[in-house]
């Protein structure tokens, strides 16, 4: 049997294409730090990605990015809302900042975190500080909702949009809100540079984030809150060579969940979110409402396609640790934990026997 189709093909700049970005490094002698390739990628990722008011900070990961903002908005043992279906970075960022997750549920239409039950949470609960909003698999849809609600008790929403940057065609980040938008660079993601991530932040925020990525130091040596979370000149440069290429990765990536979808959609059993075309597309997130999530991975194993269930198991049912946490409502998060399979998404042209597989699979189902 031929080798199977991997779920994830990182999208790996050549080191022709990185070299140039490192250059001024080089001459500088300046290797993190903020250096010459980091303040161009942010540069560059303000101009493409924020509104004019945003500034980009760039951080080490996305876990950092949220736990850094979570410190600056001063959560410390007070209550974060978050969604009980998301990846386990959210929960520990919350943690690690001092916060106290409250987990909710997640409306079945979207994946995303429930407006009642965000709201009954906020009415239940004094000494909420901030809510996560996880935008799931990178997919972003209009939460005017949940900001207004947000906003009318005078509570930060942070955007943990991990998987979600790469396009503009919704138009630029940031509002006048003033919410915050952490995005992952992790080699899983569309806009890769091997470990990384960005805070789009109202610039208001921006040099307290900064200190805060460099341990909390100020001007005296003193120091507030903080961490080490400074991206390096090395993976800036991969960051810089991923940028020039991502229209045209996004414009693959898209042709595949297009096709696959056409396919798929032959299938009675088969249903996806429905959203418009206009995505980053790091996941394809399938369901079916005949099979289980399980089930429907070891179809597709068996046809020569590895699959991922995202996000499983459920905040409230995976961690093991020791932190306090209160479980709101997870009767829909429980349902879409079983049910949702996410389907490999290349950034490049796809070999017509993914797509024979894929009707291989439709049939199969029949
Ligand atoms: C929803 C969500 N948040 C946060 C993260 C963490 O990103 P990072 O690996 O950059 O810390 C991930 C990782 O995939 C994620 O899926």
């Amino acid at each position: 049997m031929s080798k199977p189709f991997r779920f994830i093909e990182p999208y790996i700049p050549s080191i022709e294409e990185i070299t140039p970005h490192l250059q001024q490094a080089y001459e500088l002698g300046h290797f993190t730090n903020f250096g010459p390739a980091c303040k161009k990628l942010e540069h560059e990722i303000e101009n493409k990605f924020a509104i004019e008011s945003y500034n980009a900070i760039t951080v080490t990961n996305a876990t950092a990015g949220l736990q850094i903002v979570l410190s600056i908005i001063d959560v410390r043992d007070k209550y974060v809302v978050i969604p009980d279906f998301t990846f386990p970075a959210t929960f520990q960022a919350v943690l690690a900042a001092g916060g106290i997750p409250i987990l909710c549920d997640i409306d079945l239409a979207t994946s995303e975190l429930d407006y009642h039950s965000l709201k009954d949470a906020l009415d239940t609960h004094d000494n909420v500080a901030a809510v996560i909003h996880v935008r799931c698999f990178g997919i972003r849809r209009d939460v005017t909702n949940i900001i207004h609600l947000c906003h009318s008790r005078d509570i930060p929403i942070v955007f943990d949009s991990a998987a979600g940057l790469g396009d503009v065609r919704q138009g630029k980040y940031g509002s006048d809100y003033g919410e915050f938008e952490v995005f992952s660079l992790h080699t899983t993601k569309v806009f890769a540079a091997g470990e990384g991530g960005v805070i789009l932040t109202p610039n208001t925020y921006a040099d307290k984030l900064r200190e805060a990525t460099n341990f909390g130091l100020q001007p005296d040596r003193t120091f507030v809150d903080g961490i080490n979370a400074k991206m390096d000149e090395f993976r800036c440069a991969v960051g810089l060579a991923t940028l020039n290429n991502l229209s045209t990765i996004i414009d693959m990536r898209t042709k595949h969940v297009k096709e696959s979808m056409r396919i798929l959609s032959q299938s009675s059993c088969i249903d996806f979110f429905q959203v418009g075309m206009e995505q980053t597309w790091s996941n394809f997130p399938i369901f079916s409402s005949k099979h289980m999530g399980d089930e429907l991975q070891n179809i597709f194993e068996e046809h020569g396609i590895i699959t991922k269930r995202y996000y499983y198991p459920l905040m409230s049912k995976g961690y093991k640790g020791l932190a306090n946490f209160i479980a709101h409502s997870s009767k829909n998060a429980e349902e879409l934990e079983n049910r949702i399979l996410c389907i490999p998404v290349y950034s490049r042209a796809v070999e017509p026997s993914f797509f024979t597989a894929l009707e291989n699979i439709v049939e199969s189902l029949e």
